[in-house]
């Protein structure tokens, strides 16, 4: 007798109707192929530095293996309120206005859970990270979408921005250094941002996982500017810049009920994120910064190589100030995103994510991330250049 029954009838409508991550639906197709260099995935293809995987080992031998408080280690806390308030010039106490997280990812799931009511306009724009439409509809919010592009060299539009915003509209979502695009705001951009912010009575969420890799004079957060930071959720983790994406260690600063908010959700959901998890991330910030940057230097030339390497194949591409993607045009090729990369991958081995991905307006570009070995790029370039000058035959 055959049992297996068919649910799909009973998925929530709002998750059946769900697309699936554009990232993860290419990657199935990497998953088999042999060889592959991969300019996919965004992750640093450096090892976290030996002295934060030291100190995961000291502490399960110590035996720390317990919860935490829900919240996150106080010392976590303290570390990390003292990092923003040198780095990026903004105060929080750790005790009321800090969260420590599973990754940025729960940092900003906590977020839209707590602040959005069904109905309520969510203003992000695209090319970006693939969660972000998908944790709106998650909440029941309404997406509100400004499409940037190569005139605005992918910063947001700030004209869009303006257009776009109605009372309904309750959080803007930002995001630079920015992924897909590696693009930056300037401290002018950031100051409209911030009137309009405040004007229209809007939460900002600043999702700030790239902010350390950055390759011109690092920009203040918008978080610092004059009334900001009563209005805005400052998001951040360990992943990108730490090179620690496997420890799962993210957070959340600001104003008190917020986080207050935040916390509740988190407590019944996730309870605390892993302690030595969190040890690991006390450990990376009391270390310092040094092995950080140099991983920065390293990305910073490999961002030059590729950049050139683009454009000299005939792939137009900026050269982005931050994070370390590129998306470079793909238009003179006459192919869809999806069919350059499928192509490119079944001719040449290489990876790369079709623009789409990112949002309808990411069509005509890839994204490139640079988190790889000189080599590695160079034989990219070479099978890049080939395949293109194959299509042009
Ligand atoms: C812009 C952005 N935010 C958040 C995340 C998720 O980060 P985490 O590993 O901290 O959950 C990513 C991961 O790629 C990202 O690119």
């Amino acid at each position: 007798m055959n049992n297996k029954k068919n649910h799909s009838g009973k998925i929530a409508d709002h998750v059946q109707k769900m697309g699936k991550s554009g990232i993860r639906e290419f990657f199935d197709l990497v998953i088999g192929c042999d060889d592959v260099i991969s300019l996919g995935v965004g992750e640093p293809d450096f090892v976290t530095p030996e002295v934060i995987r030291e100190r995961v080992v000291y502490s399960l031998k110590r035996g720390q293996t317990s919860y935490t408080s829900n919240q996150g280690l106080m010392s976590l806390r303290e570390e990390i309120c003292k990092y923003i308030d040198k780095d990026y010039g903004v105060k929080y106490c750790p005790k009321t206005e800090c969260l420590i997280t599973v990754g940025v990812s729960e940092a900003l799931d906590l977020a839209m859970r707590a602040l959005v009511n069904p109905g309520d306009e969510v203003i992000y724009s695209e090319p970006c990270y693939v969660s972000y439409n998908a944790e709106i509809k998650l909440t029941h919010g309404v997406p509100v979408l400004i499409e940037n592009t190569v005139k605005t060299e992918f910063s947001l539009d700030i004209e869009q921005l303006r257009d776009k915003v109605t009372p309904k509209a309750k959080i803007l979502m930002l995001n630079f250094p920015c992924n897909p695009t590696g693009a930056t705001l300037n401290l002018e951009q950031m100051k409209e941002i911030a009137e309009i912010a405040i004007a229209n009575d809007l939460i900002v969420f600043t999702d700030e996982i790239y902010s350390e890799l950055s390759y011109i004079k690092r920009l203040p957060t918008i978080a610092s500017l004059p009334g900001m930071r009563e209005r805005t959720v400052f998001l951040h983790g360990f992943s990108k810049a730490f090179a620690m994406t496997g420890f799962r260690i993210g957070y959340a600063c600001g104003p008190a009920e917020i986080i207050a908010a935040m916390n509740k959700i988190h407590q019944y959901t996730i309870l605390c994120a892993p302690i030595m998890a969190q040890r690991a991330a006390e450990e990376a910030l009391k270390n310092g910064l040094g092995p950080m940057e140099k991983m920065r230097q390293a990305y910073e030339k490999r961002r030059d190589l590729m950049v050139k390497g683009l454009n000299d194949i005939g792939l137009e591409c900026l050269n982005p100030k931050g994070a370390f993607y590129l998306f470079p045009s793909i238009k003179s090729t006459g192919l869809s995103s999806m069919d350059f990369a499928k192509k490119l991958l079944e001719e040449q081995k290489v990876a790369v994510v079709p623009g789409t991905a990112f949002g309808a307006c990411g069509e005509g570009y890839i994204r490139c991330c640079y988190a790889a070995s000189t080599e590695k790029l160079k034989e990219a370039l070479k099978k890049m250049k080939i395949f293109v000058a194959g299509l042009k035959k």
